[in-house]
């Protein structure tokens, strides 16, 4: 028997970065307590200030009482240890897309966590699957998916791998409905559904400035009026991440081995320039 819905109280996060920070933010606004944990203090300070200024434009636009505010940063542990982390019943690993790397986390976590506990990946294309079958609790891993920025973005995708249990699949979709997101099952396969769409458009669009087809602002223009998107597609990749675009589109050519997948070079020269979207100043645009 797994942990059920009823069993979870705390929930454990590895990694404060965008997606493991906005994860700790609508967990602890759901009201579970969380665990915070990333390699330095520095990292994880980052990660709680970032919350506490997305909780604060919340209560400045008066959708979030000044108590809330408060109590929902007091239920916001930290920690440098994966040890810690054996306190919670469920935990969502949000680390940098490395394969390698992640396997060490779910090895380390397997140890630290309780038997019952569930272990989640918020990959957003390496395999479940594989993750899983590093562990002894192949059946209480899965992947549960979230989308940039975790607060606004509605939508989890619940990843079953191989081995996933009925009864995990159950509580993590049950968890994301809790959370305020909307559940969807996925199988285990590359990018499962949403990079798979999406990924590709993006990579399509930095063909078509690659090719001179038309300039960035114009490309984005087109699909933001021509498609109602609430962003233009090379914005949006600046927003993603272009080193996470690049990875994931490598991860669908060589997962699906199908050529159609194969990443734009002009993408790839970009990351190599270290022009990596917002977060280093520079993308397709200037930040
Ligand atoms: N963190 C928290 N809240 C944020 C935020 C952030 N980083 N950015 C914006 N918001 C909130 C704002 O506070 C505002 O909240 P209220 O409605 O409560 O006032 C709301 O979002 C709308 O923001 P703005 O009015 O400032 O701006 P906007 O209307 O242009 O919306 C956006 C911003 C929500 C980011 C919108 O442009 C959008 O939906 N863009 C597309 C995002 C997208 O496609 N994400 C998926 C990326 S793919 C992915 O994540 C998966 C992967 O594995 C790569």
């Amino acid at each position: 028997m797994g942990a059920g819905i009823d069993k979870i109280t705390t929930i454990g996060v590895v990694g404060a970065g965008q997606m493991g920070s906005g994860i700790a933010q609508v967990a602890a606004q759901a009201g579970y307590r969380v665990l915070l944990r990333d390699v330095s203090e520095a990292l994880v300070d980052r990660g709680v200030a970032g919350i506490d200024r997305n909780l604060a434009r919340a209560v400045e636009k008066g959708k979030l009482q000044a108590d809330d505010r408060a109590a929902t940063l007091g239920r916001i542990g930290k920690t440098t240890q994966l040890e810690d982390l054996g306190a919670a019943e469920l935990v969502v690993e949000a680390i940098t897309e490395n394969i390698d790397l992640k396997k060490e986390v779910f090895k380390a976590l397997d140890k630290a966590a309780g038997p019952e506990t569930i272990l989640a990946t918020n990959t957003s294309s390496l395999p479940v699957t594989e993750i899983g079958a590093v562990t002894g609790r192949p059946d209480r891993v899965i992947g549960m998916h979230f989308f940039n920025p975790v607060p606004v973005m509605k939508l989890v995708e619940v990843v079953r791998g191989l081995a996933t249990s009925d009864e995990t699949f159950e509580t993590v979709r049950s968890l994301a409905g809790k959370m305020g997101k909307t559940p969807v099952t996925v199988r285990d396969f590359p990018g499962f559904v949403a990079n798979r769409i999406l990924l590709p458009m993006l990579n399509e669009a930095v063909f078509c400035l690659m090719e001179g087809v038309s300039s960035a602002e114009d490309i984005d223009t087109v699909m933001k009026l021509g498609a109602n998107h609430p962003m233009g597609p090379l914005e949006l990749a600046d927003f993603i991440g272009l080193d996470t675009c690049l990875f994931v589109m490598e991860a669908l050519y060589e997962g699906l081995g199908d050529p159609k997948y194969r990443p734009c070079p002009l993408l790839r020269k970009m990351v190599q320039a270290g022009w990596l979207g917002r977060k280093t100043g520079r993308g397709f645009y200037q930040y």
